[in-house]
């Protein structure tokens, strides 16, 4: 059975007295343990998939099934407990965050609101994330704002990973990252799915990461998927003429990321 699987999603929005879709009929499956990218152009509706994926906006048509549930019919303590086993990362982890409290607070919220740890036990479920995602633990009582978006970065992956997700959502994750931060980000999101077998909806403008890291490809082009398949067999011979012109405009294709393959 698909960890999560995509029936027929369509979204709409009004534009100017226009109703455009934004994402159009689209369907997908993600397996345990597997990573799926999503690429496209710049306003080909990848983030309008993770919005409707994460149930922070409704579709106007579809279908959504996580972990064997109709997950738009979930609602109230059902609905919580699953949002626990669904969650994200987005590219700028100082919009996400309040930039002035402290890491410590930031892993203490989701432990507590999902009743995952007392508060006697969540001092030591903190130092255990941060060990995990490769922090300090002295870093947990530094502010949000004070430490560097690589620093930042790993704290939103801790931050995911501690209601113990089995699909992790990644929107341009490592978009905003230096080359050589990516690489060690990237590096610690395959050492996870390695250990926890997490899945991860991968969305990414960047094919040379994706060929890295991704099992699996879709490709969007103006709201409808434009072709998928192997992430390697697609960027390295795509079919589609958005594929195509994805990956001529991509700069060093199978040099971007030797280091994490
Ligand atoms: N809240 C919104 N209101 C109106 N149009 C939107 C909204 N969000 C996204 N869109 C439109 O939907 C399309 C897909 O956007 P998006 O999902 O953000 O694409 P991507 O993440 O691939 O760049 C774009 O044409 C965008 O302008
Ligand atoms: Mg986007």
């Amino acid at each position: 059975m698909s960890l999560l699987a995509v029936s027929n999603l369509t979204r709409r929005y009004n534009r100017g007295g226009e109703t455009v879709a934004a994402v159009h009929d689209v369907s997908f499956a993600i397996d345990p343990g597997e990573t799926l990218a999503l690429a496209g152009p710049s306003g080909s509706g990848k983030s309008t998939i993770a919005r409707l994926v994460l149930r922070l906006i409704e579709p106007d048509a579809g279908r959504i099934e996580f972990e064997g549930n109709d997950f738009l019919a979930l609602a109230g303590s059902a609905l919580r407990a699953h949002r626990a086993r669904l969650q994200m990362v987005f590219q700028d982890p100082l919009a996400a965050f309040n930039p002035r409290a402290t890491v410590a607070r930031v892993l203490d919220d989701p432990l507590r609101i999902h009743g995952i740890a007392s508060r006697t036990e969540r001092p030591h479920r903190i130092a255990e994330l941060l060990e995990r995602v490769g922090l300090p633990v002295d870093l947990a009582s530094r502010a949000i704002h004070e430490i560097s978006g690589g620093q930042r970065q790993r704290i939103a992956i801790a931050r995911a990973i501690a209601t113990k997700p089995s699909l992790i959502v990644l929107d341009e994750a490592v978009s905003a990252l230096d080359v050589s931060v990516r690489g060690q980000i990237l590096e610690l999101l395959l050492d996870l799915q390695r250990k926890q077998r997490i899945a991860y909806l991968f969305i990414s403008h960047d094919l040379g990461v994706i060929r890295a890291v991704a099992h699996r490809i879709v490709l969007l082009d103006a709201g409808r998927i434009a072709e998928s398949g192997n992430a390697r067999a697609v960027i390295d011979s795509p079919q589609s003429a958005i594929g195509k012109a994805l990956v001529a405009a991509a700069p060093r294709l199978d040099r971007t990321m030797q280091d994490a393959s």
